[in-house]
């Protein structure tokens, strides 16, 4: 099956048992100033959790499904790797205020709990031949009980005892996006090793302190990394093989077969978010969100360098719209993609190209920690290499940037940073 087909599959299963469509929001937050870039499908529900908003009100129902384009920049220098992604979508089904029914079976309007969401879940991997390798539950810790109630619902579902984990707060459980908000314990789904679906119970409430409040009414929020579940349908080597990264990756590869797959991943990944990244309104500049799009940029023209493809960029922003624009219609617009990305571009290329001259020049490969520390604090203020491109730049040469060369970095930019100010 495509994602295409998938899509439909998803929103179709949910909408049947009483859920309402709701369309992806921006990856600008609406009204949450705590966050950057929306980074999960909750976010924009936040305020039917708090009861601020009346889910009954707006959609007609308790609950609702999505699938939200996500950014999260927190994995940025690990894209490259087999799974890593900053932009990705994901699947999910909520639920909201009082619980009128947790009976899977009833398709109506009401709230629902822990066992309408897993049995659900459960019920839609199973639809689609996927073979559940083991589950999660919250196992307890400090004021926050065991989920015996997740724990009883899996065995029931045929689950081996075995093969239900119980872990703690690091792992199953989940948020406050930013810096307060709905929160609580989770119950996660691995097929293929791989986690696939967290269930959220938000039965908390994290304030700015960090102290947990219980919510009026517990809620249910549930994630399915989209890439994720194609590549364990489709059962790809990584995510980047399955159709949601075509026909982008074709058109890369029929340009030039032989670029590296650290890079061509690198390429696919930063090419998709920041088309979705511009998409949504998002500009490069040297502040927050802005900032985050001009790192991405960046790193992607210096891959593209690497291989003559910097204007190559009209094709692959094509490829993106190809495949989303029928589903995120200010995708279509081209024009204004291009405009940006090209722009970055041009005014990046000087401080790249003659960037890398430099490194060539004074990164020898024998360098001590601190002498790398030093090094690339000269290359920054002297030639503007940012910090971000001299560190792949080291990757590729597989060196490291240690813990002990960033300190030397800050140190030496702290410095400067004052220097610059008082004179
Ligand atoms: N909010 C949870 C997550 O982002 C589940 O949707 O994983």
């Amino acid at each position: 099956m495509n994602s295409e087909e998938i899509r439909k599959e998803f929103l179709a299963f949910f909408e049947k048992r009483g859920h309402k469509v709701i369309a992806s929001s921006s990856l600008i937050p609406g009204d949450d100033p705590s966050v950057l870039i929306t980074t999960a499908g909750m976010q924009q529900f936040k305020k039917y959790f708090t009861r601020e908003k009346d889910p009954i009100k707006d959609f007609g129902t308790q609950r609702t499904t999505s699938i939200q384009k996500c950014f999260r920049t927190t994995d940025i220098e690990e894209v490259g790797d087999e799974r890593h992604l900053t932009f990705f979508e994901m699947l999910g089904n909520f639920s909201f205020g009082p619980v009128g029914s947790d009976d899977p079976k009833d398709f109506g309007v009401s709230g629902y709990f822990k066992r309408s969401a897993i049995c659900w879940a459960y019920e839609f991997l199973n639809n689609l031949g996927l073979k559940i390798d083991f589950v999660s539950v919250f196992k307890g810790e400090k004021n926050i009980p065991y989920d015996s109630e997740s724990f009883n619902i899996w065995k029931e579902l045929g689950i081996d005892e075995k093969k239900i984990m119980k872990f703690g707060r690091e792992d199953n459980f989940w948020g406050p996006t930013g810096e307060e908000g709905p929160c609580g314990p989770t119950t996660e789904i691995y097929i293929d090793n791989i986690e696939v679906w967290n269930i959220v119970f938000n039965e908390y409430y994290q304030e700015k302190s960090g102290n947990l409040k219980k919510l009026e009414f517990p809620g249910v929020d549930t994630g399915m990394g989209f890439e994720r579940l194609m590549k364990v349908i489709q059962k790809t080597a990584t995510v980047f093989e399955t159709d949601l990264f075509e026909p982008l990756r074709t058109r890369i590869l029929e340009i030039n077969p032989n670029i590296q797959v650290r890079d061509l991943r690198i390429i696919l990944d930063h090419t998709r978010a920041s088309v979705f990244l511009i998409s949504d309104g998002i500009y490069p500049s040297n502040l927050e969100r802005g900032y985050v799009l001009r790192r991405i940029l960046r790193r992607l023209m210096l891959k593209l360098n690497k291989y003559n493809l910097t204007d190559k960029i009209d094709i692959m922003i094509k490829a993106v719209i190809e495949k989303f624009g029928n589903i995120y219609n200010n995708l279509k617009n081209y024009d204004k993609i291009y405009e940006v990305i090209n722009k970055e571009f041009k005014s990046f290329e000087r401080t790249l190209k003659r960037g890398l001259k430099m490194f060539e020049k004074y990164i020898k490969g024998n360098e001590t920690e601190e002498e790398l520390g030093e090094k690339l604090f000269l290359l920054f203020t002297s030639f503007g290499l940012p910090l971000d491109i001299s560190k792949e730049l080291l990757k590729e040469k597989e060196m490291k940037f240690t813990e002990i060369s960033n300190h030397v970095f800050s140190k030496l930019f702290e410095e400067h940073r004052k220097i610059s100010k008082s004179s």
